[in-house]
Parts: structure tokens; sequence; C-alpha cells
């Protein structure tokens, strides 16, 4: 028989071990284990976990995984304000702040570090363990994304050595590979979803998301630049920074001391060469002055501080010829332009093509066909064009006339309010707006109809088989089998995967319908909140504001989309095929809210407004939208609006928090919501920095 003590003593070894080769594959990049033996520790970490719960630990080496559990940001207030570099492209600005440093101090001694190009992190740790983790936010308030950043594998939960102080804050950079964003693009390609422009934006994208098993799965990397804390070990930047190396974190290797203006532009000049084959992407070079105390005395302005600078390298432009330009239609009739050129090579690919965005910037920038351009590849995934050589221009150039006419079908265009792009409103007759619904639809996030892609799809439209959404359901293996490229069995999958997408939950139904700006998460509140179809379809603007992430533009836009006939008649025939439109009933979990009428208000830690509300359901009670007489109590988190604050007061209406809430229903687990090992650490601001 194993004791207790036993079993403890095994799952402390493995989560040990578990570190150790973590930060000999993420840190070192040096495995000592074949990814198999690595998996099956992991398997056994699991398993031990799931059975022994009283052995949790928030930091073990298991939550890289991350959690389906859909989570809100808590706002975070920096104990001092995460700053921005001042900037400069010029080696005469660079060294000029040098030549400054060293007059006002006498310190020649500067630290050159790459300038990564991702998303700045503050995290903090106390007893060696991770506190948490906020993103920069606007400099003074930031997310915490503590439970997204524990799925990034370089980040040490737990650091190694002796020498770190009790509490400390280390800032850095969250950054995406360019191996993790090619492959994250090709699987939204694959998904016909959108694509993330840069690496940047997908880091910031991907640690703002609300599912941490999705931020782990995008493999997101780290560096850290810079440390603070009381009782740091050493008195300059450098020796710190080798020192927090040695506690785990991934530290760049390229940091180096120079002296002087002369080994600084060095180590630029050797860097914008050299950067083009790092692994991730780099905009510059940070300078920093190494020692502590001239920092101290060199201080701050209001934006940066005075003892660092950032170089920047310049994007790599080139000058062709603007051709002609081409007209997109996309799936809600959107109008994007997009310039065709005389191929030229940049950054060492052939560029053809370049976006244009709309006609304000082609306007402002006063673009013309036959014009030579600059087009630039900032990390964008098709190249912009930023300036005219007007020099160039051809005598007797035009202004270029936008179109007011739709290329595809002919409508003529319309613009609406507060937008910059032109629309095509003829959505039921618009060939790219239809096949562009259709796709939308069988995403997988959406229903899912994985044996048909945007090939097939427009096959069978091309071939007079589906016409919207709801055709697809009246298809039958014998139409199709004939088709090119078919047969019967690709006919068979396609029925069969059809088929079984009338399963899929309501949720994912109304996101399929493509109503303009009812994204993934707006359809889960909706479907939430309204319950079933007709609820949404009978709902007003005010009503339909009542659910989270729905404003007035998002309510116009779903009352637009259920007013027209068309999309009433989808939705009656999908309705027949028996597609889900209702959210599925679930059983009461008890009657202790019998009868209570609740508001919930804020932003919460351990659950979503929209879970909380689904636990009042479960538990008998009735949730409210605004505090009336009726109201028996509010569930207040962070910010709850003050307007509703005042009027509890008023009223004399109690106030719980989310962990009085929780007291009061017993935590149970929410259905179709997989819950992690409960865990979160509270806002806990001390007195360090
Ligand atoms: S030091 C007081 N070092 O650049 C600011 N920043 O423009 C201290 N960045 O917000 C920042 N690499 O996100 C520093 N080696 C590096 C950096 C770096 C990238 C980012 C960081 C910062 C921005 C400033």
């Amino acid at each position: 028989m194993v004791s207790k003590e036993q079993i403890k003593e095994q799952i402390e070894g493995l989560r040990a071990e578990l570190n150790y080769h973590n930060h000999k594959y993420y840190v070192e990049n040096s495995p000592e284990i074949s990814d198999y033996d690595f998996d099956m520790k992991m398997r056994q970490l699991l398993d031990l976990e799931a059975e022994y719960p009283e052995f949790a630990d928030p930091l073990s080496p298991s939550v890289r995984v991350g959690s389906d559990r859909t989570s809100e940001f808590v706002a975070v207030k920096h104990r001092y304000p995460m700053l921005s570099l001042s900037n400069t492209y010029s080696i005469e600005e660079l060294t000029a702040f040098i030549e400054r440093v060293e007059r006002e101090s006498g310190v020649t001694e500067f630290v050159c570090e790459l300038k990564f190009d991702g998303t700045a992190i503050s995290l903090t740790y106390e007893h060696g363990r991770l506190l948490r983790a906020v993103t920069r936010g606007d400099g003074t308030m930031g997310d915490d994304v503590t439970n997204n950043v524990k799925t990034i594998r370089s980040v040490p939960l737990t650091l190694s050595g002796n020498d770190y102080p009790e509490l400390f804050e280390i800032r850095g950079e969250i950054f995406m590979p360019y191996a993790s964003f090619d492959r994250l693009n090709y699987e939204r390609e694959i998904a016909g979803e959108s694509l993330f422009a840069n690496p940047r934006n997908a880091a910031a994208g991907t640690l703002k998301q609300q599912q941490s098993s999705v931020v782990a799965k995008r493999g997101l990397d780290s560096t850290l630049y810079q440390i603070a804390g009381d009782k740091l070990p050493y008195k300059n930047h450098v020796e710190n920074l080798n020192a927090a190396r040695s506690w785990g974190f991934n530290v760049s290797p390229y940091m180096t001391l120079c002296h002087g203006v002369a080994q600084v532009v060095e180590y630029i000049n050797y860097w914008d060469e050299a950067r083009k084959s790092l692994p991730f992407p780099t905009d510059g070079v940070v300078v920093k002055v190494n020692d502590f105390q001239t920092q101290h005395q060199l201080g701050f302005t209001a934006k940066s501080p005075r003892w660092a600078v950032a170089y920047k390298f310049k994007a790599e432009s080139a000058l062709t010829r603007l051709e002609s330009v081409d007209f997109q239609v996309g799936r809600t009739g959107a109008i994007t332009p997009v310039a065709n050129l005389e191929p030229v090579q940049l950054a060492g690919t052939t560029v053809k093509r370049a976006s244009l965005h709309n006609a304000e910037q082609i306007a402002a920038l006063d673009i013309r066909i036959g014009d030579m351009v600059y087009v630039e590849k900032g990390g964008e995934i098709i190249p912009k064009i930023t300036a005219v050589e007007l020099s160039e221009r051809n005598e007797g150039s035009l202004p270029f006339q936008y179109i007011t006419h739709c290329p595809e079908c002919g409508t003529e265009l319309v613009r609406y309010e507060g937008e910059a792009k032109h629309y095509c409103p003829n959505q039921s007759g618009c060939r790219p707006q239809i096949l562009g619904r259709i796709i939308h639809f069988i995403r997988r996030k959406a229903l899912n109809i994985d044996g048909l892609g945007a090939e097939t799809v427009e096959l069978l439209f091309e071939n007079g088989l589906i016409g919207d959404i709801a055709d697809l359901y009246t298809l039958k293996a014998t139409d199709i089998a004939h088709l090119p490229r078919l047969g019967e069995k690709s006919a068979d999958n396609i029925i069969s995967s059809i088929a079984s997408s009338k399963s899929v939950e309501f949720a994912r139904v109304l996101f399929g319908l493509g109503i303009r700006f009812v994204g993934e998460t707006t359809a889960k509140y909706l479907a939430s909140h309204f319950k079933s179809i007709d609820a949404v379809m009978a709902a007003d603007s005010n009503a339909l504001m009542e659910s989270d992430e729905v404003g007035e533009k998002i309510a116009q836009s779903i009352l637009d989309y259920f007013a027209d006939p068309v999309n009433q008649g989808i939705i009656e025939r999908l309705r027949a095929a028996g597609l889900q439109f209702e959210s599925q009933q679930v059983e009461k979990y008890s009657s202790v809210l019998e009868g209570k009428n609740i508001v919930v208000s804020g932003k919460f830690v351990f659950h979503t407004r929209e879970e909380l509300k689904t636990l009042i359901e479960l538990h008998g009670g009735k949730n409210q939208s605004g505090v009336t007489s009726t109201t028996d109590f509010i569930v207040a988190g962070q910010n709850m609006g003050p307007a509703k604050l005042q009027k509890a007061e008023k009223l004399g209406v109690k106030i719980l928090s989310e962990e009085q809430f929780v007291a009061l229903v017993g935590e149970s687990t929410l259905p179709q919501i997989e819950q992690e090992a409960e865990y979160g650490e509270q806002v806990v601001q001390t007195s360090l920095f």
C-alpha cells in the first residue's frame, strides 16, 4: 500500500523532472529526453493529479496545457508605470544620446540588446513562484493574463537556485517565432479564418485569448530584459539579468556589454544584417546604461527613461510601378482594393501585390495608375504602399477614380457611417458574398462541416446545387457524386458531415449565420442569454443590448439581419432540416436561489459574467439586468458600474462578492465548460517598488 506521503513525493519528483526538461527544451534548446518520454511523464503526473486533487498546485508543469474555461481579464495597476522607449532611426541621434549620457554621468558602459517585436509583459515572482503576469495596457493599468502566460513554456513557473529576491518584478516580451506564426496562419487559412498580419499582432492577440488552452497551442515564446525589486543581487543590469538567466528565465544570449559609441554602432551594424536569419522577429536594438545608480541619476521623462534608447531598423522598401488595382469583395460585401505591381525583390521575396486598404488611403497618398510607388514589408503578410515617387509621375496622369459599383455584380456601392470601407449591399445576389457566407458557415468554429472545403462549395454553387447555407441540407450523395474531383466516397463523406452538423450547438449555429459583427464570442453570449433563436429574433434593440458584448452597432446589425425576409426563409429551412436553434436545457443543480432576483455586475476573477448568470439559473434564481426594488442581491466584481452601485445603496440591496456568492451556492462544474484545477491569485499589492 502506497502512503499519501509517497504519492506526494512522487508527484513532486515528477514536477521537478518536468520543470527541468522544460527548461532544457524551451530555454536552453538542448533537450535531454525525447518528446515521447516527456509526454509519458506528463501523462503520469496528470493522472496522479487527477486522482489526488489534494496535492494540486496551480504552478504544476501540467498547467502548461491550459484550460478551455473562458476568462475575462482583471485590470491591474502597475506598481510603477510601463514606459516605452524613445526611438530613433538615425546613427547621429544615437551618437548624440550616448555622448549626452557620457557627458552627464561620466559612464561609458552600455548594454546593447535586440529589440524583440512582440508584446510587453510584466511578471511578478514571490518566494520563487510566479504570482502574476500583466500586460502593458495603457502603461498605467494592464490586464492580468497569468493563466495564459502559464502556458508559455519558456516562462518559469517556479525558479531555480536560491539567490533570487523574495519578491521582484521582471519585464520582457512575449513574442511569436516565425515558425509558430506560419503554422498558425496556415491553420487559420485552411479553416477559412482571417489571418494575423504579423507575428506581433499574433502574439498580442493570442495573449488576450479567453481560453488558455488556445494559447498553449500557439507556440508563444518569451524573453526578459528588465528587472526591478528591492533586494536585487547586483547593482547593474547585465549581472542581474545573468542571474535571472540562472533562475530559469529566457534572457537573450545576444545581450552585449559595449564601451563607447564605436562598439554600439558595430553591434547595430552587425545585427541589421544578422537579424534576418534569426527565427523570431526583431525591429531594432535597445541601448541601455548598465549601471543602476547612473540610470537612477539620469531618471525619466514623462514617457520614457533617459538612460535608454531604441534604434529602429529601417523597414526594407523597394520602388516599383503600380500597374493596376483589383477590388476584392468579402463575405460581408466589404470592398478591399489590392495593388498589382511590376514584380520587385523585397526582403528576400518577389512582391507583386500590395494592400491599399480603402478609398481614403488611396486619396491620401494620391496614388495613380502608372506611378512609381514605394512598397514596404513591415512584417505584414502582404506589403503596403507607403508613398509615391512624384518626380517619376507620368505627365497627364489622372487622379485615381475609386469604383462606384461592385466589380462582381454591378450593384452601386454604399458607405456606412463611421466605416472606411465601401460595401456592396447586394447580399443575396453577389457571388463572392454568397460563397463567402457558405464557406463561413462550414468553418471549424461554426458548423464544422469538414467534408466540404472552399473549392467544393464553389463547385456545388457553379453547378446550381447550392445557393445558400440551407441548400446544403437538401443535398443527396447521388446529386454530387458525378461532379469533377468528387466520386461516391467523397460524396458520402460530404453528406455525412453535413448530417452531423445538425447536432452542433446553438451558439455555433448562430455564429455560422454570419451576421455582421457577431463573432464567435458574441454568439456564445447571445445563445446563453436568449436560449433560442426565437428569443433572439423577438428581441428589440434594448433587449439585445442586455446580452454581454452587444452594443448599439451589433444590436442594429442583428435586427437588420433578421428583418430580411431572405434570411427569415433561410432560418425556417434550417429549422426544418433539424439544426439546433435552442440552447440545451440542463438539469437544475439546486433551488437555493429559488425566487431570488439577482444582478451580476463588474468583472470577476474566477468566472465570466455569463458563467455566474448560468450558475444563478442552475440554482433556481432569476437574472435581472438592472437594480430595482425587487432585486434581492447583487453579485459584484471589479469595476461595477457606479450608477448600479449608487442605486443599490439607495435601495439597500445587499452586495455579494464572487467568493461569497460561490460560498452560497457551493462551487460546481458548469455544463459544457471544463473546469481547470481551481485557483487564482487575487491582485494583492505589496509595497516593494
Ligand atoms: S527595455 C522603460 N528592452 O520595446 C522601457 N524593451 O518601445 C524598458 N522591447 O515596451 C523597455 N525589446 O515592449 C526593452 N530589449 C528590450 C526590448 C524592449 C523590445 C519593447 C518593449 C517596450 C518597447 C519600447
